[in-house]
């Protein structure tokens, strides 16, 4: 008896933290894994890992010409389930950051997320996932994040309208936010943050996939204690947010 083809993934910016869990994660699944990321050295490295099914795509996602290549690749590579994790965050007064810097954060964080979105859902079948990895920081404007925060504000908006248009044909658009995760670029350690607050990327991949199963939600907010600061976002006056999260600067 043959076996069935595998179901396809490709996941932004797998070759390190969050995406790097979702890779591992989905290959141990069964799905035949495209890995997208610039550095081509740790993407082998994790495709070698893996598996001959699974396939490195070295692309800068800040750069049109690399977010035309991953989009012409969803076009063309018939994926079940897309995620739209690759992000960068830059911190500081926002006027010592320079504003190329800001653009191309911009670029990474939100035009890449339309772009790869809308040529994966273009081809879309009944049962396929689009997964656009937010932040919990969607719901708190942040202070000496501020450009960070408005891309995150950004992709939940927007990830969450798109559930609405493509739920009654069976496509499931979730958004992910990630609470503080301890990732190579991102250790939340030495920061005074208590190590109760800082998950795992494993344990964000565990909640998304948790959401994958269900596809109830348009927003998955991983953990419990993430889920409490979002509504604590929601519910206070903005002022008072402001107040709270700016009080170190
Ligand atoms: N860590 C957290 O606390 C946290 C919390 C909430 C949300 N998030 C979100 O979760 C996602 C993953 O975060 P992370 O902490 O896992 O990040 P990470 O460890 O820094 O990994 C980022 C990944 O994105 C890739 N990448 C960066 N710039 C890229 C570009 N221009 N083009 C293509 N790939 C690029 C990196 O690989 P290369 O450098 O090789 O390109 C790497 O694979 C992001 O969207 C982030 O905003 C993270």
């Amino acid at each position: 008896m043959t076996a069935p083809p595998r179901r396809r993934a490709l996941v932004t910016g797998a070759s390190e933290g969050i995406g790097r869990a979702f890779a591992r994660r989905l290959a141990a699944d069964g799905y035949a894994v495209t890995a997208v990321a610039r550095n081509e050295d740790r993407l082998r490295s994790l495709t070698a890992g893996l598996g001959p099914v699974h396939r490195a795509l070295v692309a800068d996602l800040a750069t049109p010409e690399g977010i035309e290549r991953v989009g012409r690749e969803v076009e063309q590579g018939r994926f079940h389930l897309l995620v739209n994790n690759a992000g960068t965050a830059t911190s500081g007064p926002f006027t010592d950051v320079p504003v190329a810097s800001a653009a191309a954060m911009m670029r990474l964080n939100c035009d890449a997320v339309v772009a790869l979105a809308h040529a994966f859902l273009a081809g879309a079948r009944a049962g396929d996932v689009l997964l656009n990895v937010s932040s919990t920081l969607a719901f708190a404007p942040m202070p000496n994040l501020s450009v960070y925060s408005a891309t995150k504000a950004f992709v939940t908006s927007f990830s969450e309208s798109l559930w609405h248009e493509h739920k009654d044909r069976g496509v499931y658009v979730v958004n992910l936010c990630p609470g503080m995760t301890s990732t190579a670029s991102q250790p939340h350690t030495g920061e005074g943050v208590p190590e109760a607050l800082v998950q795992t990327p494993e344990q964000v991949v565990a909640a998304a996939l948790t959401a994958l199963r269900q596809r109830r939600r348009p927003t998955v907010i991983s953990g419990r204690k993430n889920t409490l600061f979002a509504a604590a976002m929601r519910a206070l006056p903005r002022r008072t947010v402001l107040g709270v999260l700016g009080s170190d600067h």
